[in-house]
């Protein structure tokens, strides 16, 4: 059975790697890690979604638009003409056999995917503090489906690459890539990996994005040092995390689990945030977003059919978890590399 081509990402990487040393020492690597992350034996339920991606109709154009809060595709073109209406309904099919979708949405060729969350009320929170993105090489780390990846796109970077260890977030970046048609391909990336099979001493990136992502890391210092290593000076790092209010010194680690997540260990404030990213040697640290997460922007839907936010919550009292902790509380920080 065909098996993904990352054929493109490698050409890239390649002329890249040219200004950017760093991406030729990954590229040594990557063909060895990419086969090893999809390995059967590693993951035997991806090749199933993989041949649903396979499935999907072979687009030779396509409208698309990256700046839209459902990131949008139409006016699919097959080589036999226009995507008819059986052809829609079968791309609904296809994707869902890719659920749960949680990072959205998207409109495919009228197929709505209202995801579990509104990833675009988080990058309306990001966006209008970011260095313009325009022309910009661009890592996100632990970025899911790629939702964030394709709004940098259509901010105007040059190249992002969204890494994430999940081969179902991998899959879905894939069935998006190919049903927003064949325009895009260089533009962007899903590496399904995680951020400790970056090379060290990477410097490559103008920007990396951290969203979601430090309080699953037990050891969130490291976490903030890999970040910067991937950066080149002068780079901009993007870290978006959950806090707790208090000092400099107020740092929130659960017992067991925190909002029904497992595998979540440091909640800092953000002024111990602040201290952290000074200490691992970051310059111009600031919070410009902090905001309480609501069951509007977190929920169940047709497409994220299990549990959410709401059920998360002490049902007597939605300003604590049902652990008892403050309810998830949001910051955006934006830091750069000296
Ligand atoms: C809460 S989600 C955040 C997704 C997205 N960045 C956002 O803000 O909506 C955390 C993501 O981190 C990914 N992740 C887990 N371990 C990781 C690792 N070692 N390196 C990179 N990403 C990782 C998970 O698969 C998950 O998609």
């Amino acid at each position: 059975m065909a098996s993904p081509d990352f054929s493109h990402l490698y050409t890239t990487l390649a002329q890249q790697g040219q200004a950017r040393p760093g991406l030729h020492r990954w590229l040594a690597r990557l063909p060895e890690q990419l086969s090893r992350a999809l390995s059967p034996q590693r993951h035997p339920e991806f090749h199933g979604w993989w041949q649903r991606i396979e499935q999907l109709p072979q687009l030779s154009t396509a409208e698309y638009d990256l700046n839209q809060d459902a990131l949008y595709a139409g006016a699919g073109q097959t080589a036999a003409g226009p995507l008819s209406d059986a052809e829609k309904k079968r791309i609904t099919g296809l994707l869902d056999n890719l659920h749960p979708w949680r990072k959205g949405p998207f409109l495919l060729h009228d197929t709505k995917i209202d995801t579990e969350w509104r990833s675009d009320w988080k990058w309306q929170r990001v966006a209008p503090h970011l260095s313009d993105l325009r022309g910009r090489l661009i890592l996100d780390v632990g970025g899911g489906s790629g939702y964030h990846a394709w709004r940098m796109a259509g901010a105007g970077a040059a190249l992002t690459l969204c890494i994430d260890p999940s081969p179902r977030y991998f899959a879905q970046f894939e069935a998006v890539k190919k049903l927003l048609g064949p325009q895009l391909c260089e533009q962007v990336y899903h590496l399904p990996l995680g951020i400790e099979d970056v090379p060290e001493q990477l410097e490559a990136f103008d920007s990396v994005f951290s969203m979601g992502v430090l309080y699953h890391r037990r050891s969130p210092i490291d976490h903030l040092l890999d970040l910067k290593a991937c950066l080149r000076s002068g780079g901009e790092l993007v870290l978006e995390t959950l806090v707790v209010e208090g000092g400099a010194q107020q740092v929130l680690l659960p017992q067991d689990r925190y909002a029904a997540m497992r595998n979540v260990w440091f909640l800092p404030s953000v002024a111990a945030l602040s201290l952290w990213l000074e200490r691992a040697g970051f310059a111009d640290v600031r919070c410009v977003d902090l905001n309480r997460t609501t069951t509007e922007e977190q929920r169940s839907t047709d497409w994220m059919r299990f549990q959410s936010l709401a059920d998360f919550l002490d049902p007597e009292d939605p300003s604590r978890t049902r652990e008892g902790y403050p309810a998830p509380l949001r910051a955006v920080m934006i830091a750069r590399k000296p």
